[in-house]
C-alpha cells in the first residue's frame, strides 16, 4: 500500500479522475485527492471525499495550521494529476504555487506522473509543449494523451487515457521509478501481437489457447505511454485498446501472419520492432468443415486432422526491414535435454530473432496471471532477469531492452 497524492486538474476529463481514484483505492493505496478550483467546478469535492475517505480542498487557505501542502507533498510516495490541463502543467512548469495543488507539486520529492488531457490545438501549441519539456527535464513523466475522441464531436490527440490504463502504468512507476515511463520511443513505430489464435473446426467451434493478451496489451500500453505510435494485433482478445493504440483484430495464425506482414512493412514506413508476444496454433485442422459438425449425423467426425501454421516470427524476421528489432516470446520448462536458458538459447539462435523474452513455465502457466517472470535474453549475449513482478513491468523491461538496439535514426 503507497501514499499516492492525485492531483485534478479543471478539465471536462476530471470526471475520469472519480474512477482512477477508484482504482487506486481499490488497488489498496491510501489516496488524498487534491483538485484545482477549476475541477471542483466539474466534480463535487464530496464525490472525492467519499471515495478517498479524507478531505478535500483546493485552498493553502483552509487548515493553515497543517501547513497541508507541505505535508501532502512530504507524506507521497507518487503524485498523478489527472487531467493534466494546458494551464496545469504551465503553472507546474514555470514553479507557481498559487493553490493546493502546485504549491503540494513543490514540496513532493517523490516520483510525478502527469497525464495530459487537452484540445488538441492546446497539446501542439508550442507553449505547452515547451512545458512538456521542461517538467520531463526535471524528472517529471508526462503521459502523451491518447488519440481518440475529445469533448466535442472533434478527434485526435488530447484524451485523458482510460483510468485503468493510467491505473497499470502509475504501478509500474511507483514500482521501478519514472525511468519505466521515459518517452524514449517518440517517434517510433511499433507493432506488437497479443492474444491466442482460433483455429476453427467449423462455424461455431474452435482450437484455441488460453492466451489472455494481458501481456500483449501492457507491452502495447507501456509503449504508448514511452511515446510510441503503436499497432496492435489482438488474436481471439475483444478488450477495448490500451491506451488509445490501433488494434487489429484477428483470429487464425494466417489472419495474424498477413496482419503481421503488413503492419510491420507499413504503407509509409516499417516498423522500427516488432513483437510477437501472441501464443499461435502451430497446427490447424486441415479442413475445417463449412457446416456446423452435429453428433449423430454421417459426418460425425472421430478426429481432426491437423496441418502445420506457418512460423510467424521466423517469416517476420527473414522479411524485416533493414535495422528492424524482431522480438519473439518462448515459454519453458526444463528436462532432460537442457535447462530453459539452454532451450531458450537454442530458440533464439533457431528463430533469428534479436530479442527472446523467456517464461519460466515449469512451476505453473502464466496464462491469466497479473504477474510474470521473465529472462529477456539477446542475440549478442546479454541476460537479463526481470524476477516476478506486474505485466506492466515486464513490458517496461522489454523496451527498456529494445529501445538501446533500436540502430535506424528516428525520424523527427
Ligand atoms: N510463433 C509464431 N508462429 C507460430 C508459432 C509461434 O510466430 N506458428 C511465435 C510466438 O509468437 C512466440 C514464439 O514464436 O514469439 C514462440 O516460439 P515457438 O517455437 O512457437 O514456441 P513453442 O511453441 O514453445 O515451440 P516449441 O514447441 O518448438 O518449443
Amino acid at each position: 500500500m503507497s501514499r499516492i497524492v492525485l492531483g485534478v486538474g479543471g478539465g471536462v476529463a476530471a470526471y475520469k479522475s472519480a474512477l482512477l481514484l477508484r482504482a487506486f483505492t481499490e488497488g489498496g493505496h491510501d489516496v488524498r485527492v487534491v483538485p484545482t478550483a477549476g475541477a471542483l467546478r466539474f466534480v463535487g469535492a464530496a464525490t472525492f471525499e467519499a471515495l478517498s475517505g479524507s478531505p478535500v480542498t483546493s485552498d493553502v487557505w483552509d487548515d493553515v495550521p497543517e501547513v497541508a501542502h507541505v505535508r501532502i507533498g512530504r507524506e507521497a510516495e507518487l503524485v498523478v494529476v489527472a487531467p493534466a490541463t494546458a494551464d496545469l502543467l504551465a503553472r507546474a512548469a514555470t514553479g507557481r504555487a498559487d493553490d493546493l495543488l502546485t504549491a503540494t507539486l513543490l514540496t513532493a520529492t517523490c516520483p510525478v506522473v502527469f497525464v495530459p488531457a487537452m484540445h488538441t490545438e492546446m497539446w501542439l501549441h508550442p507553449a505547452t509543449q515547451d512545458n512538456v519539456a521542461t517538467l520531463r527535464r526535471r524528472g517529471a513523466v508526462v503521459l502523451p494523451p491518447a488519440v481518440g475522441r475529445l469533448t466535442g464531436p472533434d478527434s485526435g490527440p488530447g484524451r485523458l487515457p482510460e483510468p485503468a490504463d493510467i491505473a497499470a502504468l502509475a504501478r509500474v512507476v511507483l514500482a521501478h521509478g519514472t525511468r519505466a515511463l521515459a518517452p524514449d520511443l517518440a517517434g517510433r513505430r511499433v507493432v506488437i501481437s497479443a492474444g491466442g489464435t482460433r483455429e476453427p473446426l467449423d462455424p461455431v467451434r474452435y482450437l484455441g489457447n488460453r492466451s489472455s493478451g494481458r501481456q500483449g496489451w501492457a507491452l502495447a500500453r507501456v509503449a504508448a505511454a514511452r511515446g510510441a505510435d503503436v499497432v496492435l494485433v489482438a488474436a481471439g482478445v475483444d478488450a477495448p485498446a490500451p491506451f488509445g493504440v490501433r488494434v487489429v483484430p484477428v483470429g487464425t495464425a494466417e489472419e495474424l501472419r498477413a496482419a503481421m506482414l503488413a503492419e510491420a512493412a507499413g504503407d509509409d514506413r516499417p516498423a522500427d520492432a516488432v513483437v510477437m508476444a501472441a501464443a499461435v496454433a502451430d497446427f490447424r485442422p486441415g479442413t475445417p468443415s463449412a457446416t456446423k459438425l452435429k453428433k449423430g449425423s454421417a459426418a460425425e467426425p472421430t478426429s481432426v486432422p491437423l496441418v502445420r501454421n506457418p512460423d510467424v516470427l521466423a517469416e517476420l524476421v527473414t522479411k524485416r526491414a533493414p535495422g528492424q528489432l524482431v522480438v519473439g516470446f518462448a515459454a519453458e520448462t526444463g528436462d532432460d535435454e537442457g535447462d530453459v536458458l539452454a532451450h531458450a538459447r537454442a530458440k533464439l539462435a533457431r528463430k533469428g530473432c534479436d530479442l527472446l523474452v523467456v517464461n519460466d513455465v515449469s512451476a505453473g502457466q502464466v496464462f491469466g496471471a497479473e504477474e510474470n517472470a521473465v529472462v529477456v535474453l539477446a542475440a549478442d549475449g546479454t541476460v537479463t532477469e526481470v524476477p516476478r513482478t506486474g505485466k506492466d513491468a515486464v513490458a517496461a523491461h522489454v523496451w527498456d531492452a529494445v529501445v538501446p538496439r533500436l540502430s535506424t535514426p528516428r525520424p523527427d
